[in-house]
């Protein structure tokens, strides 16, 4: 049987599987870092840190069902000092995106000087979509003035790779923008989406929100969000410069649904509700089920059919 390729190349960072866990989910702590260093993921990516701990927001902050998730977490990280220490701490095995999600542009900066510091981290996720910060005044996602301005001044002093998490768009002319910003920068990659922000789930028993922070109010991730991940993936892969890799996150739970980032563009993809649902065994279940997929159609690689999605005649 013909050897199938299924690592993954984002502008040059290998990865030994093109899947990984999404920020967020199960990454936050020693013994869930240590699990996904022993684990079958490409990669790890880290809890989005901010300088100093963080405990987040009220509970209960998150909630799940059939098709999706809904969660208000607030950012509860253990503070960069704890990600840098866990990594000269322990063997990699693997590369290492450390995510950041300062508070503010000041605060975002002081974190990327620090990451810069470290010799274990192979990349930077700067994510700059998190929808759940009571505190926070400005969001940087949108506002494409403020967000050229910000990349200009990271790149005077960053020598990391460095990629931005990105929220989902629902306008063409949004994502066109944001491309044409970013393709100005040595960007390395881009991760799209991050959860769809200010959605609500009902309890129709109690007739009440699911969550307590913003009165309800918090981001939707799982099976339900993949039309839109697909569609800023493809989007963003059409007016992204070419190496500029795109990393798929949203609504994937089987082989089928990281076949279908791919033809849209991605180049390695991220899990996050379904990690959550399944633990570390995921990564090992997709893994199967991506091959299968590949060898059913014949292909060898992920290079076959990387955004090779098909338009109607
Ligand atoms: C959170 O901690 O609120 C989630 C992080 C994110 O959505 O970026």
């Amino acid at each position: 049987m013909k050897k199938i390729d299924i690592t993954a190349s984002i502008n040059g960072i290998k990865l030994p599987l093109c899947i990984m866990n999404a920020s967020g989910v199960l990454c936050t702590t020693d013994q869930e870092l240590s699990n996904l260093l022993n684990s079958y993921s490409g990669g790890v990516v880290t809890k989005s840190c901010t300088y100093k701990p963080r405990e987040g927001n009220i509970s209960p902050r998150y909630f799940e069902w059939n098709i999706g998730s809904i969660n208000s977490m607030g950012l509860p990280n253990l503070g960069i000092n704890f990600y840098l220490n866990f990594l000269e701490k322990n063997k990699i095995n693997k590369p290492i995106f450390l995510s950041i999600s300062g508070l503010s542009t000041e605060e975002n900066y002081l974190l990327i000087q620090k990451a810069n510091q470290s010799s274990k981290i192979t990349a930077i996720e700067l994510n700059l979509s998190c929808p759940n910060i009571i505190e926070k005044k400005e969001m940087l996602d949108c506002n494409f003035d403020g967000i050229s301005n910000f990349i200009e001044n990271i790149f005077r002093f960053n020598k990391k790779p460095l990629g931005i998490k990105l929220p989902p768009y629902f306008h063409d002319i949004h994502i066109k923008n944001m491309a044409l910003i970013l393709n100005r920068f040595p960007i390395f990659f881009v991760t799209c989406i991050n959860s769809l922000p200010n959605g609500i789930f009902i309890d129709v028993n109690k007739e009440s929100v699911v969550i307590r922070p913003k009165k309800g109010f918090g981001g939707i991730g799982g099976s339900i969000i993949k039309p839109f991940a697909l569609a800023n993936i493809h989007k963003f892969y059409t007016y992204l410069r070419k190496d500029i890799s795109i990393i798929g996150c949203g609504g994937i739970s089987s082989g089928k649904d990281i076949f279908e980032h791919i033809l849209c563009g991605a180049t390695a993809v991220q899990i996050g509700t379904q990690f959550m649902k399944e633990g570390v065994s995921v990564f090992e279940r997709l893994k199967k089920e991506l091959i299968f997929i590949l060898e059913k159609k014949n292909y060898s690689s992920l290079n076959n059919f990387k955004g090779k999605l098909k338009n109607l005649q």
